[in-house]
């Protein structure tokens, strides 16, 4: 695995893994600020890497936010590891995060963000949007950040692929062709479209992004108010079931190399479902 950091925008770094077996990457943002921000850890399996790349902007232990979308091995896993490491360290994460799991999981208490709350950490500040099931989960959520308008995308915008870390150009076009591969098996519709899908994604076109941080993917500088407008109907036309449950799967070793597989053996699937796709 090789590890990228790249400026994308004044005083935010995009920390990029790729990950053959999975065929994607994983991306952390770092913000350089009075109180430095890291928005995705990463797997905990990826903490060293990520944190050895975090050194070379600032040092690893005066880090104050830990932000992220969902509760989900990628946007968070390492969440402990940084809070023993940067002492003042705090998670920021949606209302729902905090009370379903984050509460819980990290060894000390998040900070709950509200809709539209804006985190300031110096010379930049963060616009906190609560967007359930956008990209996914009921406790996802986004931030924005105001003064060189990046939002922190999440698993929005998901493409495959060793790519370049910044692009302009067709990133829906990336997007359709990566999310049509999952329309089938254990992990289709990894971004639902939900009768709350379109009004989220325009709210979060309003803000008129010029840089999409994206955590699977090229970064993309240019026009985020008409790739979310856009990226609507990529998700209408993929984000259903088209085959419930999908094709029987033996063990999680056949999840291994799937378009959403993940980079360590050490992380538990859970139980594969029956011959028949029915139990669990
Ligand atoms: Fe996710
Ligand atoms: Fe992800």
């Amino acid at each position: 695995m090789a590890t990228t950091l790249t400026e994308i925008a004044p005083d935010l770094f995009r920390i990029s893994t790729y990950v053959p077996e999975a065929g994607i990457q994983f991306n952390q943002f770092l913000i350089r600020d009075d109180e430095p921000l890291l928005f995705e850890t990463g797997y905990r399996s990826m903490f060293e890497v990520v944190r050895e790349q975090v050194a070379r902007v600032l040092d690893p232990s005066t880090v104050r936010w830990i932000g992220f979308s969902h509760f989900e091995g990628d946007e968070c896993g390492a969440l402990n590891e940084w809070l023993q490491v940067a002492p003042a360290a705090q998670a920021v994460c949606s209302l729902v995060g905090a009370v379903t799991s984050v509460e819980d999981f990290a060894i000390r208490p998040p900070r709950a963000m509200q809709h539209d709350e804006v985190l300031p950490t110096g010379r930049y500040r963060f616009r906190f949007r609560q967007t359930p099931h956008v990209p996914h989960c009921w406790d996802a959520g986004l931030m924005f950040e105001e003064v060189h308008r990046t939002l922190l995308a999440s698993d929005l915008f998901y493409h495959d692929g060793d790519v370049e870390p910044i692009m302009q150009g067709d990133l829906v076009g990336r997007t359709q062709r990566a999310l049509g591969e999952f329309t089938s098996g254990p992990l289709a519709v990894p971004i639902p479209y939900t009768q709350d899908t379109e009004r989220i994604l325009h709210g979060l076109a309003d803000l008129e992004p010029r840089t999409i941080a994206t955590h699977h993917g090229s970064a993309f500088a240019g026009d985020g108010r008409q790739a979310l407008r856009d990226l609507v109907l990529a998700i209408k036309e993929v984000g259903r079931w088209v085959e419930v449950p999908g094709p029987a799967v033996q063990s999680p070793e056949e999840l291994k190399g799937a378009p959403d597989a993940l980079p360590s053996d050490a992380i538990d699937l859970g139980d594969a479902p029956g011959p028949e796709g029915g139990e669990r």
